[in-house]
């Protein structure tokens, strides 16, 4: 029988996240998601220190779910099966949501789905929040439709697929060295800003010019659909070091912001609509944190829209964007393979491109 109530858990990195969706014909709805992250700790360390991010959400995990469930307002008698983040991720961190889910699967005798996160990203954007700021298009037609190009740009990964159904992908590209997000958070921290680096430098950025520092993108005319974003972190540290420290006033550092915002921007633009292109493909669905990038988001609609009139983007809320259990419990629905509850290991390496069919 089709689950209607998931229970979802999200623990793969630094968030500790519980949430209650539910199914309708119209997409995933949700009835509660409580995200708790130690973003103090980021913030003092410079980015998420694995044992001290494990360590909060021991702490943490139990008091989320709580909250998911009185938000909610359900009991664990109307849920119907729980999702869980199997990998990639943090291997500590990812333990934490696993075993607790085995054990309320375990007993509360619910059906477990693990759920590569990776794929979850994607999922945000099956989900439907009623909130008119969050309509992503005036179309009637609320969620995409395969096939579809999927671009993933998250803290760490940057992947284009092609997505045939649900569940079933084309590996198309990746990046062969950094992620997107970790271009922003390695090019924050030179400037001296603080974890995570992507909505820091996109605020400063606002103030800033964009053509004032032409920096490299790599890899952007390769044929490939592949990425690569050492080059422009590398950049970043020469140009800084010939300006010397005196030289970083606000002013520069907010054009060099809106110089690295748009090198990134320019190069994930570039792949994605050549996919779409490539295999004449008409939606397009974007996911993860650097997806809540409003320049990202404003340039591959506007791009898109000239290139391809007839093509349709979607990209989740910003909220949905950066992790959280919502999604997770959006891709168990439309992929709804409960596994031995015993059985199921944290794994930390999967990814999307072992699936390569
Ligand atoms: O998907 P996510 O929450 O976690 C991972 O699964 O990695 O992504 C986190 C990444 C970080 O690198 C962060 O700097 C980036 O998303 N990010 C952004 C923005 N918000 C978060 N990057 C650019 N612009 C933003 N507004
Ligand atoms: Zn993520």
């Amino acid at each position: 029988m089709k689950p209607n109530i998931i229970l979802a858990i999200e623990s793969s990195c630094d968030e500790t996240s519980a949430a209650v969706v539910q199914n309708t014909d119209d997409g995933v709805k949700i009835l509660s998601n409580i995200i708790a992250s130690s973003a103090d700790l980021q913030a003092k360390y410079g980015g998420v220190v694995p044992e001290q991010a494990a360590r909060a959400q021991l702490e943490s995990i139990i008091p989320v779910i709580q909250e998911s469930l009185d938000q909610a307002k359900i009991s664990k008698e109307d849920i119907d099966a729980i999702a869980v983040t199997q990998g990639p991720g943090l291997i500590g961190s990812l333990l934490i949501g696993v075993e607790s889910a085995k054990v309320l699967a375990t007993v509360w005798d619910k059906p477990l789905v693990p759920v590569n996160h990776l794929i979850g990203h994607f999922y945000a954007n099956w989900i439907v929040t009623g909130r008119p700021e969050d309509q992503n298009s005036q179309e009637s037609e609320n969620t995409p439709k395969f096939p579809c190009i999927g671009l993933l740009v998250s803290g760490g990964h940057t992947d284009l697929v092609l997505f045939e159904s649900h569940g079933e992908y084309k590996y198309l590209g990746g990046t062969r060295d950094d992620a997107a997000g970790e271009a922003f958070d390695k090019t924050a921290r030179l400037l001296g800003l603080p974890y995570p680096g992507g909505p820091v430098i996109s605020k400063l950025a606002e103030k800033g010019n964009p053509k004032a520092y032409h920096l490299p993108r790599p890899m952007i005319d390769s044929g490939d659909l592949d990425f690569s974003f050492s080059g422009l972190k590398t950049a970043v540290f020469n140009l800084i070091s010939e300006l010397g420290s005196e030289k970083l006033t606000e002013k520069t550092i907010a054009d060099l912001c809106a110089s690295i915002e748009e090198a990134i921007v320019d190069i994930l633009v570039r792949k994605t609509v050549r996919a779409s292109q490539r295999y004449n493909i008409e939606q397009i669905i974007v996911a993860g944190g650097v997806a809540a990038n409003r320049k990202l988001t404003e340039e591959l609609t506007k791009t898109v829209q000239t290139k391809t009139p007839r093509a349709r983007i979607f990209i989740p809320p910003p909220r949905l964007c950066t992790d959280n259990a919502a999604y997770i419990g959006a891709a168990a629905f439309y992929n709804y393979y409960p596994e031995d509850s015993l059985k199921i290991q944290a794994n930390p390496n999967l990814s999307l491109s072992k699936n390569d069919s």
